[in-house]
């Protein structure tokens, strides 16, 4: 009897557990995770337990998600899409997820980024985005990312990372950059002073390893200095078309023809070089006033000590002059005086 009742009540408690677990996913309800990778599965499966906060769906087969696709789990805080096969995101696909804080899509298929794709996950702290296709990253795409600490977006085809990103994920502390087709022309000159400061502040980051152009390919972006850089005071011509398809063009600066004023999707690429350099410039600024002020410092003491010099130089010789010439008078009576001295002597 008392068995009976065990079983019936470890039944009771185990039943919605069994009954909430999708087939060929694995639940498991202490941690509140479920493990549904590797099964071939070319959608999320239906059926997820609504507390889930673990979703694991690596090694599938998903290539497409509906806008709202994980709006059964909203609790969750981690979610795996590793090696899947997604081409592109809609943009509501992550909406809902409020409490989400990491996010897996290495080793997908994607190719470009809608910039309010992340917008609906307020409290992403880790999001990975290596080993796709990724060519270009809109600069507001990281809009909501205050909380971000850990971005990586290594082996993909970026020739280019705006300023304006990566200053939108003030927390990050680990960066992972490398594999991607970086093109170390002035418009990487913003991500260069950036790293410069991050890496300074205690960040951590991998290299980035020119790929173009050829004089620098090969090369450590951090190891060429500033000033070999020219200025670009124009939107890079092929960053415009940016689906790094053109990836051995040769930087040059071209000017901007003026119907190209108005195109809004330029703007993007409008020179960040003015405000990138503006750190570097006060530095210069204040170098320069101190220098200034040093060398006119040292010019002012030459200029007194000369003035003190010569005024002693003056004073000496002036009263040098005036002792010579009492003396001049003076010898005439002394020669007189010895003469006659001398005379009787
Ligand atoms: C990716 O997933 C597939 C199954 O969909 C698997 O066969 C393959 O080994 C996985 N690749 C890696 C690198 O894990
Ligand atoms: C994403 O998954 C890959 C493969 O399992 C792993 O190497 C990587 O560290 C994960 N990224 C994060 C941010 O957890
Ligand atoms: C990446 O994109 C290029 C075109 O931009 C395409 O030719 C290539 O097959 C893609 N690679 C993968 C792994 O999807
Ligand atoms: C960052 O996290 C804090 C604390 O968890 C939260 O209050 C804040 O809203 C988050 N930031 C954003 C942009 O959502």
């Amino acid at each position: 009897m008392e068995g009976e009742l065990f079983l019936l009540s470890s039944m009771i408690f185990l039943l919605p557990v069994v009954c909430g677990c999708p087939e060929g996913c694995r639940c498991h309800s202490p941690s509140k995770s479920v493990d549904c990778s590797r099964q071939g599965l070319a959608e999320v499966p239906s059926g997820l337990p609504p507390q889930t906060l673990m979703l694991h769906l690596q090694d599938n087969q998903i290539h497409q998600l509906p806008a709202f696709a994980f709006k059964s789990v909203p609790k969750l805080t981690t979610l795996n899409l590793y090696n899947n096969s997604l081409s592109n995101l809609t943009p509501g696909v992550f909406h809902g997820l409020q409490h989400l804080r990491i996010l897996n899509l290495t080793q997908n298929s994607l190719q470009s980024l809608e910039s309010r794709l992340f917008q609906s996950l307020p409290q992403l702290r880790e999001l990975d985005l290596s080993s796709n296709n990724i060519s270009h990253l809109p600069p507001s795409l990281g809009e909501h990312w205050e909380n971000l600490t850990v971005f990586a977006i290594q082996q993909n085809r970026l020739q280019q990372l705006d300023r304006a990103l990566l200053e939108s994920m003030p927390r990050v502390r680990r960066l992972s950059l490398k594999d991607n087709l970086w093109k170390c022309s002035c418009y990487l000159l913003g991500l260069k002073l950036w790293l410069e400061t991050f890496i300074y502040k205690g960040g951590i980051t991998d290299s980035v390893i020119c790929a173009t152009p050829d004089i620098w390919k090969g090369k450590d972006l951090l190891k060429i200095p500033h000033e070999l850089y020219q200025p670009c005071p124009f939107p890079s011509p092929d960053l415009e078309s940016s689906q790094g398809q053109q990836p051995g063009v040769v930087h040059q600066v071209v000017p901007r023809h003026p119907e190209s004023h108005s195109v809004g999707e330029r703007d993007h690429w409008k020179c960040e070089i003015k405000p990138k350099l503006r750190p570097a410039n006060l530095r210069h600024a204040v170098a320069t006033i101190v220098i200034t002020g040093v060398v006119c410092g040292i010019v002012c003491l030459m200029m007194l000590a000369a003035a003190i010099y010569g005024c002693t130089y003056a004073a000496i010789t002036a009263q040098y002059h005036e002792g010579h010439l009492a003396q001049a008078d003076e010898p005439v009576k002394t020669e007189g005086k010895e003469l006659f001295d001398s005379s009787p002597a």
